[in-house]
């Protein structure tokens, strides 16, 4: 699995605008303005620093998959994102790592529409694995 390359650290805030100032102050630039989510119900955005990539993420119902989450971890990062080239044979060896899947590849709007999914391992936590577009 060495193919795969460090995307992002996903962040779970309850206040995406005052998340953004807040990481501002920091130095972080804000390199993709927000966008809504549609399958998962929040609200997305992304801003980077010294090369690190942050996606602050922000549930806008209490349906959202990301809304008990919030309640047990409060403003926090949850997630490393993967991303790779090979997203089919990623994921299945994933699975047979030991990685628990916890939804089903579905395109993710706030990155071009490439698939996501999200692997739970009992050892690690939550991970997010990312299509990689070659080229
Ligand atoms: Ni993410």
């Amino acid at each position: 699995m060495s193919n795969l390359k460090v995307h992002h650290i996903g962040y779970l805030v309850k206040k995406m605008e005052n998340a953004i100032r807040s990481f501002e102050a920091l130095g972080y630039e804000l390199t993709q303005r927000t966008i809504y989510d549609e399958y998962r119900l929040v609200n997305i955005c992304f801003l980077q620093k010294d090369g690190y990539r942050i996606e602050l993420v922000s549930p806008v119902s209490d349906t959202s998959v990301v809304s008990g989450l919030m309640k047990k971890y409060k403003n926090s990062p949850y997630h490393i994102c993967y991303e790779t080239e090979h997203f089919e044979t990623d994921y299945q060896e994933l699975l047979t790592n030991g990685f628990l899947s916890i939804d089903s590849p579905t395109p993710a709007p706030a990155l071009e529409g490439r698939k996501v999914v999200f692997l739970m391992s009992p050892s690690l936590g939550m991970i997010e694995l990312l299509q990689k577009i070659p080229g």
